[in-house]
């Protein structure tokens, strides 16, 4: 069986690992990896492919940014003749990132199979890029696997099939599981006691120069009584320098390579993030996870785990910073087949 893994940007890698080291336990799998590009930065790209472990992509596209019409329509462009030529007998997708909704048309066209990893979940915010990919992506897949129960019922509502939907877990979660140990090894010495680690890049959060604004001066009051640590995506940073913000004595870091990350990740007293993966870790964590959102495409994240949506609305997060610092943090537990294990689930899958 031929298999091309298709990829390209940060949240994509950790994802990717687990379902190749699968793979490739298996006999008679011939697997292909293509990089579209779309991060590039070495500290959004390659230091991710050193620490999880992937081997150097077989095809890089080299797309690089753009808007969302040009991005998409690059991959397309250069990726159509890479997969006519391979001819696999599936391709796979992962996550709701621009580089997943445009392999799925590419490949939906050349009558190529597609299986997408992390089908089915949904914010309902058709504003948000990610919703528009990920609601394309499903249509087209003809195998998705999901990460939790809304996903399932998310996409039979759709009108999927249930015979193209397979529950396999999360396989963002297998990756924090093998790493976890060796993240631990990471910023043990040189962290204050307590402190808040914050995220932000969406695009509604980022872009507008007020809401910026708004979230700065309060992360600069939390700021006050937490040390701020913030890991700052070049989209964020490049917004702050443009709109002339000041962030203060936040600590403003470049991104973290993923085991440095991590190593903050489960050791802070709190996270504030728009992330959607980072919903996902502090659940399994167990860490207090203030999302900085209206809506959640991971609602198994605040049933069941440690996530709570602030919004934009600073009173809100004032109230829930509050409960964190006086010990009374929501607590979770740890969603069914968030085990480690989901990898080798979609393994089974498409050798059956
Ligand atoms: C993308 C995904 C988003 C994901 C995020 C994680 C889409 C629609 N969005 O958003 O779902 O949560 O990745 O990081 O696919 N840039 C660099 N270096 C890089 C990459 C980007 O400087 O290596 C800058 C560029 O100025 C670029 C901007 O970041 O224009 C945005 O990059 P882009 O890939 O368009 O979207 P992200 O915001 O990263």
């Amino acid at each position: 069986m031929k298999v091309v893994h298709i990829v390209g940007a940060r949240p994509n890698f950790m994802k990717v690992a687990p379902v190749l080291n699968a793979l490739k336990a298996r006999k008679g799998i011939v697997q292909t990896l293509v990089h579209t590009g779309q991060h590039y930065d070495v500290n959004m790209s390659g230091v991710f492919f050193e620490q999880l472990g992937i081997p150097v992509p077989d095809v890089n596209l080299a797309v690089g940014s753009g808007s969302h019409a040009k991005q998409t329509a690059e991959i397309m462009t250069r990726l159509e003749p890479v997969v006519a030529e391979q001819k696999p007998d599936i391709v796979l997708v992962y996550g709701d990132v621009n580089s997943t909704m445009a392999t799925a048309l590419v490949c939906a066209k050349l009558g190529l199979r597609v299986g997408h990893v992390e089908a089915g979940l949904r914010s309902f915010d058709r504003t948000m890029p990610e919703e528009i990919n990920r609601l394309v992506t499903d249509q087209l897949a003809d195998l998705l696997f999901t990460p939790s129960e809304d996903g399932d019922s998310n996409l039979l509502r759709e009108g999927i099939p249930s015979e193209k939907i397979f529950r396999v877990g999360n396989v963002m979660i297998d990756s924090l599981v093998r790493l976890l140990p060796a993240a631990r090894q990471h910023h043990k010495n040189d962290l204050p006691e307590r402190f808040a680690l914050v995220t932000l890049h969406r695009p509604a959060n980022v872009d507008d120069s007020s809401t910026l604004r708004g979230i700065l001066q309060c992360l600069l009051e939390v700021n006050q009584g937490l040390a701020v640590i913030f890991p700052a995506h070049p989209r964020t940073r490049k917004r702050i320098f443009d709109f002339g913000l000041d962030a203060g004595q936040l600590r403003v870091l470049d991104p973290l390579p993923y085991l440095g990350f991590l190593g903050l990740l489960c050791r802070a007293t709190l996270v504030i993030t728009d992330s959607g993966g980072i919903q996902e870790e502090t659940t399994y964590l167990g860490v207090p996870c203030l999302t900085v959102r209206e809506n959640t495409e991971r609602p198994i994240t605040v049933s069941q785990g440690t996530n709570v949506l602030v919004g934009r609305d600073p009173v809100k997060l004032r109230v829930e910073l509050a409960k964190v610092l006086a010990g009374n943090a929501k607590k979770g537990s740890v969603p069914p087949l968030w085990d480690g294990k989901a990898g080798e689930r979609v393994a089974e899958v498409l050798v059956r």
